[in-house]
């Protein structure tokens, strides 16, 4: 049996393995997400089967109860609440792991009392508590509590049920140090304890006990700092810690599948995150501690140097648009606020019939989640061929002729190049004041995310065409028919 088991989370391995490849491309995603999903549902029929945890028709309904239950889910919920719904996921998996690994110790306990050592983890063929069991023991506690409170911050702050602004109070790093040292003695205890009798799980029930208090206190602490719009690079890192307990829950059940799976998407949660600060030019360090995000620094300093901005009606921008050979589309968190992916593609498609070349250019962190211009494209069905990503399309961009920038700030700040002072110097950004034209849809001249001023605006080659962005792209419609 236990080698069908093996060779079952063998399968469900290499299917994670080539889901998260599939994952890269949006042309691939979905399906990816299903090769994955169904690794997942092998595994987990495997083990319950395998470990006679529940009777046959016991897992038919638990899984028509969860797939239930996961298509409601899926469907209410709105793209912009994806990070909340994420947060949410993510702490009941780390409590999860924190849960799985105290009933072990729980159960051991049980056995122990009963003078039955050579049951509860040693079931799995373990002689007898050891260094290394005890400390996946209480790093799964640790990870798993710390991730269960601190993402259950994010989703509050996320859905506004929380303040989103960072939170602080006097002596809070000295709070955190304490509960370091908790943590340490709750860790060395049931190491020392040990060595004088192999068998007592009292001291190992203590340190899951102390682990488990002060990991939840931790996780609080670690997340309320954070401004509320840095929170989804805070919700990948906590994707990533709520798989690494789950890998530790791998060494306590001895479940290669949970190993594997915690392992991946472990790492993959740690690569997001890295890919979104390099994205912005920050460090996690800055991002933890706080900083920028969310705030409105942005002032009329351009306005006091004289410099002025160039306006220009859907009509002329329609000319412009409509004689154009090259278009690139560059979206931006404005096109989300506005929904107005779906007349973007409309607009494309015209341009597209009248011979020009349209190219929709994604910046990693446009908008406020990672995918998040991908979905929104995917969602008004543009063809995933016309997608480019910043490094592909920046060397095109000063051979295009129009660049319509919709609702996107930050990431094509010039600033970021040129301006050494400014907070966003070093960011990656799409380099589209090197086009011969480029047209920006947004409201006012209000900064973005970083509150930072936009250089491109005050550019000769720059026309701002104010207005909430669906309805410029509406009138751009209309207009172009006309041209
Ligand atoms: P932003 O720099 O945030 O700028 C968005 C712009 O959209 C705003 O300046 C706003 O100007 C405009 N806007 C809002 N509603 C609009 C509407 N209805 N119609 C037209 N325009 C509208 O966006 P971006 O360029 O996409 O950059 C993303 C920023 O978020 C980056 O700084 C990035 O670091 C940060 N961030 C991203 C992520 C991920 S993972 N994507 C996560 C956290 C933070 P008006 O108010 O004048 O209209």
């Amino acid at each position: 049996m236990s080698t069908v088991v093996n060779l079952a989370y063998l399968l469900a391995a290499c299917l994670f393995i080539v889901g998260l490849k599939r994952l890269g491309s949006p042309a691939t995603a979905r399906r990816g997400n299903q090769i994955a999903a169904v690794g997942m549902l092998i595994a987990v029929v495997a083990t319950l089967l395998a470990g006679r945890i529940l009777a046959p028709w016991m897992i038919v309904a638990g899984l028509a109860l969860g797939t239930a239950l996961g298509v409601i889910v899926a469907r209410r919920v709105k793209m912009t609440q994806m990070p909340e719904m994420v947060a949410a996921l993510n702490g009941l998996g780390g409590a999860a792991s924190a849960l799985v690994a105290w009933a072990e110790v729980t159960r051991y306990q049980a056995a122990a009392g009963e003078g039955l050592a050579g049951v509860g983890f040693a079931r799995h063929g373990l002689g007898a508590m050891d260094a290394a069991l005890v400390l996946s023991v209480l790093l799964s506690v640790l990870i798993g509590a710390v991730t269960f409170s601190g993402s259950a911050v994010a989703y509050g702050k996320l859905n506004g049920k929380l303040p989103g602004n960072p939170v602080s109070f006097p002596g809070m790093r000295m709070v955190t140090v304490l509960l370091a040292a908790v943590l340490l003695a709750a860790t060395a205890y049931p190491l020392w304890a040990l060595g004088d009798s192999a068998y007592d799980p009292g001291p190992l029930a203590l340190g899951v006990g102390a682990t488990a208090g002060a990991a939840l206190l931790l996780g609080v602490l670690l997340v309320i700092p954070i401004g509320g719009a840095d929170m989804p690079v805070v919700v990948a890192l906590l994707n990533s810690y709520s798989a690494l307990a789950a890998a530790a829950n791998g060494f306590v059940l001895r479940n290669y599948a949970l190993l594997v799976s915690g392992a991946l998407v472990g790492a993959s949660g740690i690569i997001l995150s890295r890919i979104m600060c390099q994205a912005m030019n920050r460090s996690l360090l800055s991002v933890l501690v706080g900083g920028f995000g969310g705030g409105d620094a942005a002032g009329d300093a351009r306005s006091a140097t004289g410099l002025s901005v160039r306006t220009i009606a859907p009509d002329d921008a329609a000319v412009l648009l409509g004689y154009a050979g090259q278009v690139v589309i560059v979206p931006g968190y404005g096109l989300a606020v506005a929904q107005a992916q779906h007349v973007a593609r409309e607009l494309s498609e015209l341009l597209l019939s009248r011979g020009a070349t349209v190219r929709y250019a994604i910046h990693p962190v446009a908008g406020r989640m990672p995918g998040h211009m991908n979905v929104l494209l995917a969602e008004a069905n543009v063809p995933y061929d016309q997608l480019f990503e910043m490094d592909e399309i920046n060397e095109q961009l000063a051979r295009t002729d129009v660049v319509l920038v919709i609702g996107a700030n930050d990431v094509v700040n010039p600033a970021a190049r040129t301006d050494p002072a400014s907070p966003i110097y070093g960011m990656p950004i799409l380099n589209v004041d090197h086009a011969r034209n480029v047209v920006v849809l947004k409201r006012s001249m209000a900064a973005g995310y970083s509150g930072v001023e936009n250089d491109l605006f005050y550019l000769p080659n720059t026309s701002m065409l104010f207005g909430d962005a669906r309805k410029s792209l509406e009138a751009l419609v209309a207009e172009v028919k006309l041209v």
